[in-house]
C-alpha cells in the first residue's frame, strides 16, 4: 500500500540534509511509513555506516539539528536509528486546504508524450472471452489516467480481422446467403458463425476421398488467395464480416461504458501494405535469415530446449505473413506515425516472449530507438470457481454479454432489496452501474498479471473490497448532504484537525495525487483500487466516530462537511479514472 505522506517529504528530506550538512549531501534519507508515526527516515542508518558511529547517536545528532517547525509535531529517534517524524495538524490542515482548492484535487500535470495503448483486440467473427474482456478494462482505465495526467494518448484496438480464416469464413457466408439469419448471429454470437465454418472446413478436409464432402476447404484456401490478392468483391464480403464483428463489439464496449470507438480501431489488416517491405529490410539488413523455407529471426538471448536457436517466422515457407510480422508493423507505425514516447501493448502475459522478439527485433533494425519505452502490460487468466481458465462458450450460458447481464441482474436485486422506494428507472440504472462496476472493479483490484477467480456473487457484495462498496460512499455522503439540504459541489470551509479520525482521513485525502501518478507510470491500476478502498474504510470509521450535522460546534460542522465533500469528490474521480460511473443513490 502507497503511504498517503510519502509525497509530503520533499520539506523532510531537504531538512534532513541541511542537518547533515555539506559533508554528507549525497545521503540519500530513505523515508518509509510506519504505523505509529507518519514517516520514518532511516538516514542515520546510511550514514552510520559511513562514519563508524552507532545509528542511534547518529539519529540523535541528526535530531538535534533538525529543523521541522511548522511541519512536525515531534522528531524522535525509535529503533534502531529510525527518525520517526510526526506531522503538525496545521500543517496537514494547510496542506488539505490547498488540495481541497486544487480542481484536480492534487493530481499534477505531467509533461505531455504520446502513448499508444493497444487493448481490447479482440477477433472478428470469434466471441470475446473474458480475457478480451479483462485488457479492454484495465487498458481503458490506463487510458483514462495517463490523459487525465496530461497525456496524448491514442487508443489502438489491434483487432484480428486478417488472415487463413477469412477464407472458410467469407465461404460459409457465400453459402449461407448475406442475409440469413445466420449471418445476424455474428453480432450476437459470433462464435457460432465461427464454428459452423470451421465444422464445414474441417469435414471436407477429412473427407475420404477428396472432394466427397464438397470442396468447402479447396475454395476457402482459393478465397485467401483472392483476399490477399485485393479481390474487389472478396473484400467487399471480408468487409461485411468486419462490420457484423464491429457491431458486436460496440454492444460489449457501450455495455461496458469503455472509451473505444471505431476511430480507435487499428487492425491487422491495416498493416497489410507493409509486410513485404519489412521483411525484404530485415533481410537487407542481415537481420533475417531463410531457415527451412521459412525467413526467420534469431536473436541472441533466445533458446528453447537443448539450446536450439527459437526463430521468430516473419514468412512463412507458403510466403504468407503471421502475428509476428503484423506486431513488427505495430511497434514501426507506433514510433514512427504516432510519435510514441511510451507504447503500451495491455495483451496475455503469454504472449511476453512474442512480444520481445517483437522489440529486440525492431530494435536491431532501427524502429524502436532507445528513448523509446514499450511496456507488455500483462493480463492474468481469468478461472472458473474450480480454478481452471475460464472460456466462454457459444451458446451456453458463458457467453461474455451473459456474464455481464448477470452481474446486472445479481445487482438489481441488491437494489430491488435495499431500495424499494426507488422508481423502476432508477433502480435499473442504479443496477447497470452497479453490475457494470462490480464486473470492473474485480478486474481491476488484482494485479492485472495475476490469475483471479471470476466470482459474480463476491464482485457484486456490498461489503469487502468490491465496486459497490466504493460507490456506496459516494451515495452516502449524497444523503447526508442531501439531509443537511445542502450542495456537494458548493462545500468549502476551513479544514480542521480536531480528533483522531479527522486527522486520519486528512492524511487518507492528501494520498491521491501521489497514486495516480504511481499508477501511470507503473501501469498498475490496483494501486488505485487499493487507495480507494483504504479512503472508503478511514471514512467509515469517521462518519462512525464524528458527528457530521450534529456537530457541536459550526466551524467543526462546515470542515466535517468540507471533509465529506471532498470524500465525494475524490472517490467519484477515482472510480472515473477506473471506468466505473458513481450511482447518484443506492
Ligand atoms: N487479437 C489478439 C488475441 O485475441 C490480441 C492482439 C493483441 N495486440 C497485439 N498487438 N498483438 O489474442
Amino acid at each position: 500500500m502507497v503511504s498517503p505522506l510519502v509525497a509530503l517529504t520533499p520539506e523532510i528530506q531537504s531538512a534532513i540534509a541541511t542537518a547533515l550538512g555539506d559533508d554528507f549531501r549525497d545521503v540519500d534519507p530513505v523515508l518509509r511509513p510506519s504505523q505509529f508515526a507518519d514517516v520514518q527516515a532511516n538516514a542515520a542508518l546510511a550514514l552510520a555506516r559511513r562514519v563508524g558511529a552507532p545509528p542511534r547517536d547518529v539519529a540523535a545528532m541528526i535530531v538535534d539539528a533538525l529543523d521541522l517547525d511548522g511541519i512536525a509535531e515531534t522528531v524522535a529517534v525509535s529503533g534502531p536509528g529510525f527518525i520517526n517524524v510526526t506531522y503538525s495538524d496545521s500543517w496537514l490542515e494547510s496542506l488539505l486546504s490547498e488540495v481541497e482548492a486544487d480542481e484536480r484535487i492534487g493530481v499534477p500535470v505531467e509533461e505531455r508524450q504520446n502513448i499508444p495503448i493497444d487493448y481490447s483486440s479482440p477477433n472478428v467473427a470469434k466471441e470475446m472471452h473474458v480475457g478480451h474482456l479483462r485488457t479492454t478494462i484495465v487498458g481503458d482505465s490506463l487510458a483514462r489516467i495517463l490523459e487525465h495526467l496530461g497525456h496524448h494518448v491514442i487508443r489502438q484496438n489491434h483487432i484480428g480481422d486478417w488472415g487463413t480464416p477469412f477464407g472458410m469464413l467469407i465461404e460459409h457466408l457465400l453459402e449461407v446467403g448475406e442475409n440469413a439469419a445466420e449471418v445476424n448471429v455474428l453480432v450476437t454470437d459470433p462464435n457460432a458463425f465461427y464454428q459452423a465454418a470451421r465444422a464445414k472446413f474441417d469435414a471436407a478436409e477429412q473427407a475420404e476421398p477428396a472432394g466427397s464432402a464438397g470442396d468447402f476447404d479447396a475454395r476457402s484456401r482459393a478465397r485467401v488467395v483472392k483476399l490477399q490478392a485485393g479481390d474487389k468483391e472478396t473484400l467487399e464480403h471480408w468487409d461485411r464480416l468486419v462490420g457484423m464483428s464491429k457491431a458486436y463489439f460496440n454492444r460489449v464496449y457501450t455495455t461496458l461504458g469503455v472509451t473505444l470507438t471505431d476511430g480507435d480501431l487499428a487492425g491487422e489488416s491495416m498493416y497489410n501494405d507493409e509486410l513485404a517491405a519489412i521483411c525484404d529490410e530485415l533481410e537487407r539488413k542481415g537481420i533475417a535469415t531463410m531457415s527451412e523455407g521459412a525467413l526467420c529471426v534469431f536473436l541472441d538471448g533466445y533458446t528453447g530446449r537443448e539450446d536450439q536457436p527459437v526463430p521468430l517466422i516473419i514468412r512463412k515457407s507458403d510466403g504468407g505473413y503471421g502475428y509476428a510480422t503484423t506486431d513488427l508493423a505495430t511497434i514501426k507505425y507506433r514510433v514512427a506515425r504516432l510519435g510514441a514516447h511510451r507504447a503500451l501493448y495491455v495483451i496475455g502475459a503469454p504472449q511476453a516472449l512474442h512480444l520481445n522478439m517483437v522489440w529486440d527485433t525492431a530494435r536491431k533494425a532501427g524502429w524502436l530507438p532507445n528513448d523509446v519505452t514499450p511496456v507488455h502490460v500483462q493480463i492474468g487468466n481469468v478461472l472458473d470457481k474450480d480454478r481452471k481458465i475460464l472460456k466462454t462458450r457459444s451458446g451456453s450460458s458463458l457467453r461474455l454479454m451473459a456474464l455481464l447481464e448477470e452481474a446486472v441482474d445479481k445487482a438489481r436485486a441488491l437494489i430491488d432489496e435495499t431500495r424499494p422506494d426507488l422508481s423502476e428507472g432508477t433502480r435499473a440504472t442504479i443496477a447497470h452501474q452497479v453490475g457494470i462496476g462490480a464486473v470492473k472493479y474485480a478486474d481491476l483490484s488484482v494485479a492485472h498479471g495475476s490469475e483471479y477467480v471470476f466470482d459474480l456473487d463476491r464482485m457484486v457484495a456490498l461489503t469487502g473490497n468490491t465496486g459497490p462498496y466504493l460507490q456506496y460512499v459516494g451515495a452516502r455522503v449524497r444523503s447526508i448532504f442531501r439531509q443537511a439540504g445542502r450542495d456537494p459541489l458548493a462545500q468549502h470551509a476551513p479544514i480542521l484537525i480536531g480528533e483522531r479520525h479527522e486527522r486520519e482521513l486528512v492524511k487518507a485525502l492528501l494520498g491521491f495525487g501521489e497514486v495516480v501518478t504511481a499508477v501511470g507510470s507503473e501501469y498498475e491500476p490496483h494501486r488505485l483500487c487499493g487507495y480507494l478502498f483504504d479512503l472508503a474504510q478511514t471514512f467509515s470509521a469517521f462518519y462512525e466516530n464524528c458527528p457530521v450535522i450534529k456537530a457541536e460546534l459550526d466551524e467543526v460542522k462546515e470542515s466535517r462537511l468540507t471533509l465529506c465533500a471532498l470524500v465525494l469528490r475524490t472517490m467519484t474521480t477515482g472510480l472515473d479514472l477506473l471506468g466505473i460511473e458513481s450511482p447518484a443513490q443506492m
